[in-house]
C-alpha cells in the first residue's frame, strides 16, 4: 500500500468528523451527544438535498424530465431520512434537556443557512419571508446564492410556458405523462418537507411544551406552527381544484 493509498478512515476522514462532537456542558450531560449528533447530520444531509436540488433544477431548467423525476426521488428520499431522525430526539425528556439547554446561548436552528437556502431554492419567497431574511445581516453565502437562483416553482413553470402548457393540461389529459410525472414528484417533495416541519414542532413540544419561547426568542413551536401551511407549489396545489 502506497502512503496516499486511502484507507476507510482516511477516505472519510474519520478522525475530524468524530472529533467534532462537542458538548458544551460540564460535567457533560449524557443526553448532550444525542442533541448534537441529530443536529450534526441533518445538516450534512440538507447539504446533500442542496445538492441534489442543484440537480434538479439543472435538470428541470434544460427540459430533462425524467432526469428531473428520478433527481426529486432521491431527494424524497433524502428528506425521510432527515425526518426520521428527528424521532431519536422524542427520547430526551423534558427535564434532562432543562439541565443543559442553558448551555446554548442563544443559538438555534432558526440560523441554519442550509435550511434557508432549501425553503428559497424550493419556493418561499413570500416578501415578510424574504424580508425577515435580509435582516438577518451578514447574509450567509449560501443563503446569498439560494436567492440569487430561479427557485423550483419558476423554473417548473418556466418549463411549461415554454411547451405552451398550463399546469391544468398535465392532469386534463394524458399528453404530457412525463411531466404529470414531475408535478407528483415535486408535491411530494413538498409533503415530505411539510413532514419534517410537522414532526419538528412535534418534537418541540414533547420536549419543551407547546408556549416555552424557543432560544432563538421566537414563541417556539407556537411560532412554528404557523409555517405548517407554508405552500412551495401553490399552482399544483389549486389545479386539483379546477376538476370540482
Ligand atoms: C429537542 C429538539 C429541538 C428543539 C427543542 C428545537 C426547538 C426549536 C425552536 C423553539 C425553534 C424556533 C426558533 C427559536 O426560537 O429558537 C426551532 C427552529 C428550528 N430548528 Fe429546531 N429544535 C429541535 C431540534 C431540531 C433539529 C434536530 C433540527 C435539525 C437541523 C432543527 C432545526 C431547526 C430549524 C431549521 C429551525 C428553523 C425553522 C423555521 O424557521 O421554519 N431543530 N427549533
Amino acid at each position: 500500500m502506497t502512503d496516499d493509498e486511502p484507507t476507510y478512515p482516511t477516505y472519510l476522514k474519520l478522525a475530524e468528523l468524530l472529533s467534532l462532537q462537542v458538548p458544551r456542558s460540564s460535567p457533560e450531560h449524557p443526553d448532550e451527544l444525542l442533541f448534537i449528533t441529530v443536529h450534526q447530520s441533518s445538516e450534512l444531509w440538507f447539504k446533500l438535498i442542496l445538492h441534489e436540488l442543484g440537480k434538479l433544477r439543472d435538470s428541470i431548467a434544460n427540459g430533462r424530465v425524467l432526469e428531473a423525476v428520478e433527481s426529486v426521488g432521491r431527494v424524497n428520499g433524502l428528506m425521510r431520512i432527515v425526518t426520521a431522525q428527528l424521532h431519536a430526539l422524542d427520547t430526551l425528556s423534558p427535564q434532562g434537556f432543562s439541565q443543559f439547554r442553558r448551555n446554548l446561548g442563544t443559538s438555534t436552528g432558526g440560523q441554519s443557512a442550509q435550511f434557508r437556502a432549501i425553503e428559497l431554492i424550493s419556493g418561499l419567497r413570500d416578501p415578510d419571508y424574504l424580508e425577515y431574511l435580509k435582516s438577518q445581516q451578514p447574509l450567509d453565502p449560501i443563503v446569498e446564492r439560494a436567492l440569487s437562483q430561479a427557485s423550483l416553482p419558476e423554473l417548473f413553470a418556466q418549463l411549461l410556458s415554454q411547451r405552451n402548457l398550463a399546469a391544468r393540461t398535465l392532469y386534463a389529459t394524458d399528453d404530457e405523462r412525463e411531466l404529470r410525472l414531475l408535478a407528483e414528484g415535486l408535491l411530494s417533495y413538498e409533503q415530505e418537507f411539510a413532514m419534517w416541519r410537522f414532526l419538528h414542532v412535534e418534537v418541540i413540544e414533547r420536549v419543551i411544551g407547546p408556549g416555552t419561547p424557543g432560544t432563538g426568542g421566537s414563541l417556539g413551536a407556537k411560532a412554528l406552527r404557523d409555517t405548517l401551511g407554508n405552500r412551495f407549489f401553490p399552482e399544483l396545489w389549486a389545479v386539483r381544484a379546477e376538476f370540482y
